[in-house]
């Protein structure tokens, strides 16, 4: 009896000298169990709070000035579970803003099975800015679902997505505050991360508002690598975190095209976002792909340029600039996340988004990289952004060509100035908008005319005869 007791006694000690998950362990007026339960480490944010967080997270969380942070910063790459393809979804902010909820996320996730968006292969449904309370739990330091635009809270949401076999992706900021004002992640990269994790996100967009000026950069940080820039380092010690959560989470890099991201961006990340935000322009698309073309050595699997959020369906655009908006980011390999009410498309602007040939070229599993610009005959004109591209995947080269002047114009291009096709043989052209070949057969030498309308793109799968 007396042995029993004892042991019973010490057993309550020790289970009461540790603190739990997510516990306080520490601060200035803390009185409680300073040590974590096993597998948990005491972590502190300040000097009144420390918390039990899970010691298989490397990320740093109390960092103490520049030079540590550089040494200690984690280099944990990208899982390659996910986002080896260029995503394809959709996000609330083009559509929406910061008046989201609830039943707008459930509709787009539903407009996706019922307008066969889903078949044709988009899968993220991503909440963007606005979601949460305007401040973290007091006690865990947790980020909290606004409770009355998500009733449910961000995991019910998530289990409703995820029943309708799709994906969902969050939204937070490398910074002390996101762009609207809501919690940014910047020190809490580990317990967001988990947090998310818990709820079932699948993606996350990683926004660049409220930096402080000790964690941005104003020159090109030592030995010329923007890897060890203050601004890659803030969207690495996130990486840590994401990587440290057993269910993959994709990592799309909100950073404006800023610190050189496209030389380090498939080092942290599966996408980087190449400019601010898009805007339902003839300009903003033309001006994005000559930002782009600047950096297509850095897209490969894994690793993608992103021009930002799609605008079909919002603004002014023709349907032939909404026809070169969509080819443009498929051919250069863009995340592709649909940007618009849904309900609200036209018959056009659907055949558009779901072309199956358009699509494959974006989503081919065996070829990574993207088309890029070839002189089309001798006398080409030179243009900006260029007109001509070329690029390959398993169903043979393609050739894609923009009108970017405002009048319909003849465009034509020799079959042998196409890269890979070589300088002999015949050859067919097929249609990748109607998925109808071209009658006839072309020799190499010959040349190929095509009337295109102002600011429309042309789209052609070619294959030796
Ligand atoms: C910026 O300042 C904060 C507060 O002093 C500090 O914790 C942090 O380590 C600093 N960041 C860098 C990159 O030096
Ligand atoms: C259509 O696109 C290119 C842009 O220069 C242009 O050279 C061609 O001439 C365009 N159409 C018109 C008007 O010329
Ligand atoms: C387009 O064509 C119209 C009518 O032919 C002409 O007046 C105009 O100058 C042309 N615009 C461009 C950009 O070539």
């Amino acid at each position: 009896m007396f042995t029993q007791a004892l042991l019973t006694l010490s057993l309550a000690s020790v289970v009461f000298s540790q603190s739990g998950p997510y516990g306080q362990c520490g601060g200035q007026a803390w009185t409680g169990p300073t040590i974590c339960q096993p597998g948990w480490l005491c972590t502190p944010f300040n000097a009144r709070y420390s918390q039990c967080l899970p010691a298989s997270s490397t990320v740093l969380m109390s960092p103490t000035g520049t030079d540590s942070i550089k040494a200690a910063a984690p280099t944990d790459p990208p899982s390659t579970k996910v986002g080896r393809l260029p995503a394809l979804g959709w996000n609330s902010w083009n559509a929406y803003r910061c008046d989201i909820n609830e039943a707008k996320v459930i509709a787009a996730a539903n407009q996706f099975v019922s307008l066969g968006l889903q078949a044709a292969g988009y899968q993220y449904i991503n909440i963007d800015d606005c979601w949460s309370n305007k401040a973290r739990d007091a006690t865990t330091k947790r980020i909290v679902p606004d409770p009355t635009k998500f009733p449910n809270g961000i995991s019910g949401l998530a289990a409703e997505v995820h029943a309708l076999g799709l994906k969902i992706g969050i939204y937070s900021d490398a910074g002390t505050a996101t762009c609207a004002g809501y919690p940014g992640s910047l020190g809490f990269e580990s317990v967001d991360a988990m947090t998310w994790n818990e709820w079932g996100i699948d993606y996350l967009k990683y926004d660049n508002c409220n930096v402080p000026g000790n964690w941005s950069d104003s020159s090109t940080p030592p030995g010329g690598d923007w890897y060890n820039s203050n601004s890659a380092i803030r969207y690495r010690q996130m990486t840590a975190a994401l990587v440290a959560q057993p269910q993959p989470i994709q990592y799309s890099i909100c950073i404006w095209g800023n610190a050189h991201v496209w030389d380090w961006g498939g080092r942290v990340g599966h996408s980087w976002r190449m400019s601010g935000d898009s805007s339902p322009t003839w300009s903003y698309i033309t001006s994005i792909i000559n930002t782009n073309l600047a950096h297509l050595a850095s897209i490969q699997f894994g690793a993608h340029n992103d021009m930002d959020m799609m605008e079909i369906g919002n603004g002014a655009l023709t349907i032939q600039e909404q026809r070169t908006h969509f080819a443009a980011w498929v051919f250069l390999k863009s995340p592709i996340l649909l940007g618009t009410d849904m309900s609200k498309l036209t018959a056009a602007q659907l055949a558009i988004i779901k072309n199956t040939e358009l699509l494959g070229f974006h989503q081919d599993i065996a070829v990574g990289t993207p088309a890029a610009p070839f002189k089309a005959y001798s006398t080409a004109p030179t243009t900006s952004p260029p007109e001509y591209y070329s690029g390959t995947s398993s169903k043979g080269t393609h050739v894609f060509i923009i009108n970017t002047s405002a009048n319909t114009t003849t465009k034509h291009f020799t079959l042998s100035s196409v890269p890979g096709l070589g300088t002999s043989g015949n050859f067919r052209l097929h249609d990748m908008w109607t998925g109808t070949d071209i009658s006839g057969t072309y020799e190499a030498t010959s040349s190929f005319s095509v009337s295109v309308a102002a600011h429309d793109t042309a789209a052609y799968r070619i294959t030796k005869v």
